[in-house]
């Protein structure tokens, strides 16, 4: 299929251009490069050995993205293109809200002046908010807790009424939980500008030195450790999750919601250990206070994607501390 995967260039979308790429897909990209760089481009094609067209521009840019679906008769559009940081998203939600959810409405309206009907999106479980019970399966009650989450549920709510209102639609939400790791090429990963929300990034700029320790936000939750507990999931999993929802939209039509997640969770501390295990050196940490808006523990139910998609993420938590290490070590070595 012709695939246009909008902020393919980023960390989630660079990976899922590779599989797509390896199934014979034909894969397009178009991201603004807000948060990420034009060098991905090039190791993308070194991974895949083809050449993928890319787009230097923004969702927002409807003739842009007309000219682009046209030209290229896209048949499906995976929806990474936005900002991710919640703490940013309370400092300046307009940014956000214009961003995710005005970027996603462009979008949409270029897809249905050229006919493009299958949309894949890039959600999370952030949407669900503070658990009522546990492991979030996909009836359990939306309420974010943040900005950014609340651009991820308005645009899903925008997409469900879009489905109602033309059933000729296939609308996958995918809701992420918490993508590490990297392609075991180590060309391609997390590239975090600044310095990093996600506990990953922190990691690895704390072993290659330009961060002195790591934050342990609270060791004293209700957890088996006292650290937050998270369903980290193999970025390549992931990945492969999309691969597995494009399938799923060549025979269905209306609205889903999917977690993509392992059914997991792993503390703060194992996520250190292995990671130590993989860099062969010790993390230097400091405990500090719980950070509001922290979240002792959650992680996904993972039957509806097993059974819808025929997908579940099969790589272990060492595997994804190995593949990050290897990309932070290519990283610190060759700088991309
Ligand atoms: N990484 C996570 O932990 C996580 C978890 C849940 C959901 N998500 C969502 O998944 C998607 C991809 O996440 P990621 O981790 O790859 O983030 P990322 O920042 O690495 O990738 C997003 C890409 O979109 C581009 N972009 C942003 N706004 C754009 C715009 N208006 N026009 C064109 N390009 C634009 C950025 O330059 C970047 O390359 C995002 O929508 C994010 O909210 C991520």
């Amino acid at each position: 299929m012709n695939i246009l995967l909008t902020g393919g260039l980023g960390f989630i979308g660079s990976h899922t251009a590779v599989v797509l790429a390896s199934e014979g897909h034909s894969v397009v990209i178009v991201d603004n490069l807000c948060n990420s760089q034009q060098q991905t481009l090039g190791n993308l094609e070194l991974i895949t050995g083809k050449k993928l067209p890319f787009y230097e521009g923004d969702v927002r840019d409807v003739d842009l993205l007309k000219k682009i679906l046209r030209d290229h008769q896209i048949e499906c559009v995976i929806h990474f293109a936005g900002l991710k940081s919640v703490a940013e998203s309370g400092a300046d939600p307009l940014k956000y809200f214009d961003n995710n959810v005005s970027g996603s409405i462009v979008l949409i309206e270029a897809m249905q002046a050229e006919g493009v009907k299958k949309l894949i999106f890039s959600s999370s479980a952030t949407v669900y908010g503070v658990p009522q019970y546990l492991p979030y399966d996909e009836e359990h009650p939306l309420a974010p807790m943040n900005v950014y989450g609340r651009t991820k549920l308005q645009v899903e709510e925008i997409l469900q009424d879009l489905s109602k209102s033309d059933p000729d639609w296939s609308i996958v939400c995918l809701r992420y939980f918490n993508p590490i790791g990297a392609h075991e090429s180590g060309l391609i990963g997390e590239l975090p500008q600044g310095i990093p929300n996600n506990l990953m990034p922190y990691i690895c700029q704390v072993v290659s030195g330009k961060l002195p320790h790591l934050n342990v936000f609270g060791d004293d939750y209700d957890t088996k450790d006292g650290t937050g507990e998270r369903d980290y999931i193999h970025v390549m999993d992931l990945a492969e999750g999309h691969a597995a929802a494009l399938a799923f939209t060549n025979h269905h039509q209306g609205w889903e919601a999917i977690n993509l997640g392992t059914g997991f969770p792993y503390s703060v501390y194992d996520l250190i250990s292995a990671f130590e295990k993989s860099a062969k050196q010790s993390i230097p940490k400091v405990v500090k206070e719980r950070r509001s808006g922290d979240l002792p523990i959650y992680y996904a139910k993972a039957d509806k994607a097993k059974n819808l998609l025929n997908w579940q993420g099969k790589r272990d938590l060492q595997s994804m501390c190995d593949s990050s290490w290897n990309y932070q070590d290519q990283l610190t070595r060759v700088p991309k």
